[in-house]
């Protein structure tokens, strides 16, 4: 059964929703108040990098299901049922700034004059979603008509296609059969794909998204605990997280050692939610999530020190080369980047730092050189830092770039390169979570 979709919010996760729901069959129109995107994504094109996205843009802008606006009163009686797909950044202390929800609510609600399902997907703190109901009951004409569900998104960016139209799991936060029936009517072809499904309430629903971000992000400082350990004690954290990753209990996934999380989502997330763990006098969450965050910002600085240590103890005047600039390989989103920190870091102490990113392009202000090749960015450097796992950069010859670099070290802040083809090729190779530097 078709039905009419509006999609609020339109970056990564909205664009990518809102094209998911044409290609479920439904008909779509998203909404955003940046006129200039809207008119690219009408015009089929994507604003950011996201493997898929575009051509899903392309198919259904022209099929006619799916189309943009800035404006509200296209969508507000039209649509069977408005997603919330919204930012919600950090605000002040790091709690979750939810205004960007508010104003969608605003603008949206006084227009509503027959029943309809707002379904939020963005994380929010727990207990936002019945407070948003509230504010929309008291603003619609349809009054108590008007009801709220959550379910939650997971994707992942450079996934996230795949991710909304083969979701590993479903959540439907929800608060009537009907709304029930609503959701299970808009995700019809993934349930009939056998994708599980969990029916509950709203706040379980809002929890189930930030306990999944914690779970992941406890996961990788776990890992890269031990990889500390490893470099104290003379052992190979990869290795390790190889044998207890077949475990079935622990699994392998999210067990990478090296630089750490970024992005724009885990870190602001587990810091929302430990706010709102102190907010609810759960301190035994908010004391585990900031050992987590402790021990990720460990690791940049720690990589950085090692960085300087290993060019001589001062950096000054001496050409970096750094590979990678994203937050993660197959976007080029690098907000909270790891990599970024780290160059940050090599410029404040006076390095030249020239960073090289595949996709990524970097503010003019950030007091570094965008390279535009690998070649240029390693051409001379005092040391080559691997800092972004790009697949590219495992196919790099280190013969080659061997007779370009000032001095042959290389640190893997990943430890995903061919360590022995860079020994043999007479690179000093530094991995961090190996106690074996050589
Ligand atoms: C994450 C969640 O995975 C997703 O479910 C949620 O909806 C949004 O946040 P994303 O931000 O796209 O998705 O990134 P993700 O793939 O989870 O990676 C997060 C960070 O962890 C990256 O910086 C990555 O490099 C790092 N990472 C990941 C590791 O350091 N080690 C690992 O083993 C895995």
């Amino acid at each position: 059964m078709t039905l009419r979709l509006s999609v609020i919010g339109t970056n990564y996760l909205g664009a990518t929703h809102a094209a998911g729901m044409a290609e479920f069959g439904h008909d779509v129109i998203g909404v955003d108040i940046d006129v200039q995107r809207v008119k690219v994504l009408n015009a089929g094109q994507s604003h950011i990098f996201e493997i898929g996205l575009e051509p899903l843009l392309e198919k259904h802008t022209a099929s006619g299901r799916l189309r943009f606006t800035t404006d509200y009163t296209e969508i507000a009686d039209w649509a069977d049922v408005h997603f919330l797909a919204l930012g919600t950044p950090s605000g002040p202390g790091g709690a979750a700034d939810l205004s960007q929800l508010h104003s969608a609510i605003d603008s949206l609600a006084p227009l509503l004059t027959r029943p309809c399902l707002v379904v939020g997907k963005s994380t929010v703190p727990v207990g936002t979603a019945l407070k948003l109901q509230e504010r929309i009951r008291r603003l619609a004409p349809a009054g108590d008509a008007i009801e709220i569900a959550w379910n939650p998104e997971f994707l992942r960016e450079a996934y996230a296609v795949e991710d909304t139209l083969r979701p590993d799991r479903l959540v439907f936060g929800v608060q009537s059969a009907r709304a029930l029936e609503t959701l299970q009517q808009i995700y019809s072809i993934p349930l009939t794909e056998s994708t599980p499904t969990v029916e509950c309430d709203l706040a379980t629903a809002e929890l189930i998204k930030t306990a999944a971000n914690a779970f992941l992000a406890t996961k990788i400082s776990f890992i890269n605990a031990m990889s500390q350990m490893c470099q104290a004690a003379g052992g190979d954290v990869t290795l390790l997280a190889d044998a207890i990753g077949y475990d079935k209990r622990i699994g392998r996934e999210f067990l990478n050692a090296g630089l750490g999380f970024g992005g724009g989502c885990l870190p602001k997330d587990i810091r929302a939610l430990a706010v709102r763990a102190d907010e609810l006098g759960v301190e035994v969450l908010s004391d585990l999530i900031a050992s987590v965050e402790a021990i990720n910002e460990g690791q940049r600085t720690e990589l950085a020190e090692l960085a300087i240590e290993q060019a001589g103890g001062d950096v000054h005047g001496k050409k970096i080369a750094v590979l990678g600039a994203s937050f993660k390989p197959g976007t080029d989103d690098i907000r909270n980047s790891p990599a970024l920190t780290v160059a940050h870091h090599l410029a404040q102490s006076g390095a030249d730092v020239h960073v090289y990113d595949p996709q990524a392009r970097l503010p003019e202000r950030d007091g570094f050189t965008q390279s535009g090749t690998v070649d240029e960015a390693v051409s001379g450097a005092a040391i080559v830092l691997h800092l972004t796992e790009w697949p590219e950069f495992r196919q790099l010859d280190p013969k080659r770039l061997g007779a370009i670099v000032g001095t042959k070290v290389i640190l893997d802040g990943r430890l995903k390169l061919n360590a022995k083809a860079w020994q043999q090729a007479g690179w000093k190779v530094v991995q961090i979570g190996r106690a074996l530097t050589m």
